[in-house]
């Protein structure tokens, strides 16, 4: 299967669908940002959110040559609250961010948590990964002491040539 088609069948796993409203937290150079704008169409939108200018104007750039009108540039500096309004979201990303390399204070990690869970809609999932295929045990435990029970596991297999491919868990939360 082609890289792209492998992203977009395991967003379409996690729960990935038209009209959503997605939250891609750390969404980075939009790896995940242009398939998941895709899948939710012109009636859904995608807040891509990061620190990182120069990652967000490349991925703002790949939007705007795909034709995607459905993405919402949300540049901070790095702070734990996130401006969008409580449950309106339906879908949350956190791929490849939520490990101690970025937060590596607990109290960061509980506090972003309860933003998330705040925007949240109560039928919202919240989607995990972590490079290359391991979520550190504690954190998996902080996420569920932060009122959010683990659903199904999504895997993703990587690389796209697969002469080394690694498998990645995606792990999904719903709202206690
Ligand atoms: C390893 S990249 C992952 C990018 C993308 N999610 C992916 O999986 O391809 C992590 C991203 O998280 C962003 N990030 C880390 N901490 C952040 C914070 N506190 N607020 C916003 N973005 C953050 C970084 O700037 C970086 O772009």
């Amino acid at each position: 299967m082609e890289l792209d088609a492998r992203v977009l069948d395991m967003l379409q796993q996690v729960g990935m669908r038209r009209s959503q409203t997605v939250l891609d937290f750390g969404c980075g150079y939009g790896a995940y940002t242009i398939p998941v704008a895709k899948i939710v169409a012109e009636q859904g939108i995608v807040y891509a959110l990061d620190k990182d200018r120069e990652a967000l104007d490349e991925l703002m750039q790949k939007a705007e040559s795909a034709g995607l009108k459905n993405i919402d540039r949300m540049e901070t500096s790095g702070e734990l609250e996130i401006e969008l309004a409580d449950e309106s979201v339906d879908i949350v990303l956190l791929f490849d961010v939520f490990h101690s390399f970025y937060f590596p204070q607990a109290e960061d990690r509980r506090r972003l948590l309860g933003e998330i869970h705040r925007i949240m809609k109560p039928s919202a999932i919240l989607s995990i990964s972590v490079w290359p295929n391991l979520i550190e045990p504690e954190i998996e435990d902080e996420i569920k002491n932060a009122d959010f029970h683990l659903g199904k596991e999504v895997s993703e297999t990587l690389t796209d040539d697969n002469k080394h491919p690694e498998t990645r868990r995606v792990l999904i939360f719903r709202k206690a």
